[in-house]
């Protein structure tokens, strides 16, 4: 039974709550009143440890929660993380940058948007560039030249963020294990502190960083884990509503993610069905077992949902402890069950793990 984590100096409450498919990514673009019923039963429950993203719709989930957290003034109740790192914003072309610049903007941006400073900003994303040495080289499209992009830039410009009150912890998502190992060695040049979390995908449907040496790192380094899509995007629960991958709306990334794609479909669909039989053994529902699952990993799972419902069904994972024997059987699935398909398409897959 995990009910909050240790985050640093605090505990937060755990799981989280992944705000993006409010606004962007699984094919819901919700409005004000739409959403404010998911936003206030996570109030009502104690779910207070939301994730958002510059991205998410170019700023629009970030006023969402902005707009919520004034209306109802119960920003004092909430744990905010944001990420810049995406050039989304003011018809950018939505290519990766980790510049000093872009941090010291985007961060004003946040702030405007959601009202107040977030308690956590990531990196959404590393510089898929050339490693040379320390310094990272990226091409520029449009000058045709190399740039570069060191990590000793972004990382100081990020703490710069912390030393300045504008955010009170920093963080990296889907960096590679490499990556987090030379921020968090940066304390030693820069006197800049260290990195506080790691956010990267995890749940019993994708195990990668288990292999990758991402997972060990941050548990060695003591930084939090905060799995996303630890249903695995809406695979691992009772009710998954897709026959097909025409059931998906044009908007949904799911059309293009490889896992969702031909054969692959199917397959996993099969997979799910065993984890089903396992949640239905143990008398809760799949989504309740794959969260009890990634927080026994000793992770903070940030479910996102639409539905105020499901929200309260995630939320009761948090009371669900898996017996040794539970957790044995569930490990024996992932193990025999490698699901098919990469996590992303050919373009998005470059993005991730650098
Ligand atoms: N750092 C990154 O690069 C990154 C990438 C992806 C996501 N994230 C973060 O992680 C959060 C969660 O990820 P995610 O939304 O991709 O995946 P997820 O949480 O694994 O799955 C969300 C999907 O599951 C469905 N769902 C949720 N609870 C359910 C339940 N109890 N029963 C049935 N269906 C349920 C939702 O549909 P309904 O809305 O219909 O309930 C939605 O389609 C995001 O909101 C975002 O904050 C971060």
């Amino acid at each position: 039974m995990v009910k909050t984590f240790q985050f640093r100096d605090i505990q937060v409450p755990t799981p989280g709550f992944g705000a993006m498919g409010l606004s962007f990514g699984l094919g819901t673009e919700m409005g004000y009143e739409e959403a404010e019923p998911v936003l206030l039963k996570a109030i009502e429950l104690g779910c207070t440890f939301w994730d958002t993203a510059v991205v998410y719709g170019a700023g629009i989930n970030e006023r969402l929660l902005g707009d919520f957290i004034r209306k109802h003034n119960v920003r004092d109740k909430l744990f905010i993380a944001s990420k810049c790192g995406f050039n989304c914003l003011n018809g950018g072309d939505g290519s990766v940058t980790n510049s000093a610049s872009h941090i010291k903007s985007y961060i004003e941006g946040t702030i405007e948007r959601l009202g107040f400073t977030p308690d956590l900003y990531y990196l959404h994303r590393i510089d898929p560039s050339m490693i040379v040495g320390r310094f990272r080289f990226k091409f520029d499209r449009y000058t045709n030249m190399m740039r570069g992009t060191p990590l000793d830039e972004s990382i100081p410009a990020l703490d710069e963020l912390r030393k300045s009150g504008k955010t009170k912890y920093i963080g990296l998502s889907e960096c590679s294990a490499a990556t987090l190992r030379k921020a968090n060695a940066m304390t030693r040049f820069f006197q800049v502190a260290p990195i506080d979390a790691v956010q990267a995908e995890y749940s019993a449907f994708e195990t990668v960083h288990e292999t990758d040496a991402l997972i060990a790192t941050t548990k060695e380094l003591g930084v939090a884990y905060v799995a996303y899509s630890p249903l695995g995007h809406g695979w691992l629960v009772d009710d998954f509503a897709y026959e097909s991958l025409d059931d998906f709306a044009p908007s949904d990334f799911r059309r293009t993610s490889p896992k969702f794609q031909g054969e692959n479909f199917y397959k996993n669909k099969a997979i799910v069905d065993e984890i089903q039989k396992l949640a239905a053994k143990r008398g809760c529902t799949t989504a309740q077992i794959a969260l009890a699952w990634v927080a026994s990993r000793g992770m903070i799972p940030i479910p996102g949902t639409t539905k105020p419902k499901r929200l309260e069904e995630n939320w009761a994972s948090r009371d669900i402890e898996l017996t040794d024997e539970e957790q044995n059987d569930m490990r024996r699935l992932i193990n025999e069950a490698k699901p098919s398909g990469d996590r992303y398409d050919a373009a998005r897959s470059k993005l991730v793990g650098n």
